[in-house]
């Protein structure tokens, strides 16, 4: 894993080492939820960068053109911890902690309701279920549940990237990345270690260099 990376380049492109899985994934609704259907293939490589700008003309990697559109790729969000940022709500038998990071993915809305209605109702074990998996489904990890002993519960992942669609909507989504990968800063600052984050790929998040679900309201489609 050490040799696995993200890093922001300064007004440019995610560089990412290590060999890591390129996929993409279409947001799919299902019932009153949500699934990923396979997208395209991607070729793999060593190394690769992924636009953060919106503008490649060779998505979802970069092309240069992060110079010709003078793009301000400045990274705004906090590096504090996620412990440190997110509000704690208790449920019945499940609390969640929630950053308010939202990506738009929609992954907690579930068939019996949304994580937050579903933690109030975990005292019923098929809703603590549903509600454990509407919060470690939330890909930005805005969402996650705890154990009332205060154990965190996180989805084991495989480290990889994935590019998300979200035909649904008519737009292009973030870059998923899953399986704990380390992010540098463009001044060679780590954010926090996290099992799932999206970043933003449609160069308008108000929050870079992670997804603020901005790509909606500008309708960002990377084909
Ligand atoms: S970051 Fe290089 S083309 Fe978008």
């Amino acid at each position: 894993m050490e040799n696995k990376s993200i890093k922001i380049i300064k007004n440019g492109p995610y560089v990412v080492t290590g060999s890591i899985k390129l996929t993409e994934k279409i947001i799919t609704s299902q019932g009153k939820g949500y699934v990923y259907t396979a997208g395209r293939n991607l070729p793999q490589a060593k190394t690769y960068t992924l636009c953060r700008c919106g503008k490649s003309k060779n998505p979802p990697f970069c092309d240069g053109e992060h110079s010709k559109c003078a793009f301000h790729g400045e990274e705004t969000a906090s590096k504090a911890a996620f412990l440190d940022r997110a509000e704690f709500l208790i449920g019945a038998d499940l609390d969640m902690r929630d950053d308010h990071r939202c990506a738009f993915a929609r992954f907690c809305h579930r068939n019996d309701g949304t994580a937050w209605e579903l933690i109030k109702q975990s005292d019923d074990p098929r809703l603590k279920e549903e509600a454990i998996k509407a919060a470690s489904e939330c890909p930005a990890g805005r969402l996650v549940a705890f154990e009332k002993n205060g154990t965190a519960i996180e989805p084991e992942y495989e480290p990889e990237i994935v590019i998300l669609q979200d035909p649904e909507r008519g737009v292009s989504c973030g870059i998923f990345v899953k399986g704990r990968i380390p992010l540098l800063s463009a001044d060679g600052h780590p954010y926090e270690r996290q099992n799932r984050f999206v970043l933003c790929r449609c160069g308008e998040s108000v929050n870079k260099p992670f997804c603020d679900a901005t790509h909606v309201h500008i309708k960002y489609q990377d084909g």
